[in-house]
């Protein structure tokens, strides 16, 4: 009995969520409201805006959320990135790491590339 208390409970507390990140509000931030911020240098499809800033889009996403807590960390130092990652929670850098990595990559290998380009 207890647990289907505890389960309906569940579903309606899911429900509420659900509609938060549906109306956009926060803490339940949708995933493109919290990627909002990457995308002047990593762009909206996640494909990078310039060359100088690597594409998420397509990445593993472990790897994402790996390089996501380094920065937060320190292990991995970028000036640039510290200060974004420093304001994401754990849950954070999971949303953003499976909504980068679910978009259509475009990363490929070096051989369409003229040395130093
Ligand atoms: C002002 C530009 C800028 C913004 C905005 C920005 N980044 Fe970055 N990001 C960079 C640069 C530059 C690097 C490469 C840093 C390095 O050499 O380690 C990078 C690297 C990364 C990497 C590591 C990629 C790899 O292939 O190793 C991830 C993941 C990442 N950014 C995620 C994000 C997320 C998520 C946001 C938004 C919360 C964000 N970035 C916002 C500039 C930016």
């Amino acid at each position: 009995m207890n647990f289907i208390r505890f389960a309906a409970l569940a579903a309606g507390l899911f429900a509420i969520n659900a509609f938060a990140a549906e109306a956009g509000g926060a803490p339940g931030a949708t995933p493109a409201a919290l990627a909002a911020p990457c995308a002047a240098c990593h762009g909206a499809d996640g494909n990078s805006t310039a060359p100088i800033y690597p594409r998420l889009a397509g990445q593993y996403h472990d790897y994402l959320a790996q390089a996501l807590r380094e920065y937060r960390s320190g292990t991995r130092q970028n000036a640039i990135m510290a200060g974004f990652a420093k304001t994401l929670s754990d849950a954070d850098i999971n949303i953003l790491s499976r909504y980068f990595a679910a978009m259509p990559g475009k990363l490929d290998d070096l051989s369409h590339h003229e040395q130093g380009d």
